[in-house]
């Protein structure tokens, strides 16, 4: 395994707490899967930390979408549309792998590392002023 670990930056920060801690906490998660994969890792070791990484991102995008609605956000649309977008790309993988867990975690690694990050300094920071205006902190 080569991939190495994502490390929290303060240029990822969109500057508002909550969101900075969901998404700390999916850099956590994939960072819990970069583990697995250097130990020789059973099937349903991996199976289960790719479902709690399934799990968060449907509520982190949540989260994100439903304050789009309550403030109105300019970019709503573009913006859910790449986080559908994100969401066919994984069901993907998980389809193309899904007789071997194994090589789907590593090829979700570097899927979700490019993603994330790049999501994350393009998309949301987009929203930063719109959330900050509604009070967001
Ligand atoms: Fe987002
Ligand atoms: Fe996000």
């Amino acid at each position: 395994m080569t991939t190495s670990k994502l490390e929290w930056d303060k240029k990822y920060s969109v500057g508002v707490q909550q969101i900075d801690n969901q998404h700390k906490k999916m850099f956590d998660t994939i960072n819990r899967l970069i583990e697995l994969l250097t130990s020789k890792p059973t099937q349903s070791d991996v199976d289960s930390i790719i479902k709690a990484l399934v799990e968060y991102k449907q509520f982190h995008f949540k989260t994100e979408e439903d304050y789009f609605e309550k403030f109105n956000y300019e970019h709503k649309e573009e913006h859910k549309a790449k986080h559908r977008e994100f969401n066919v790309k994984l069901e993907t993988l998980v389809s193309l792998y899904k007789e071997d867990t194994i090589s789907l975690a590593f090829n979700l690694v570097n899927f979700l590392e490019d993603w994330l990050i790049d999501h994350l300094m393009v998309e949301d920071q987009k929203y930063v002023a719109c959330f900050k205006e509604h009070g967001l902190k």
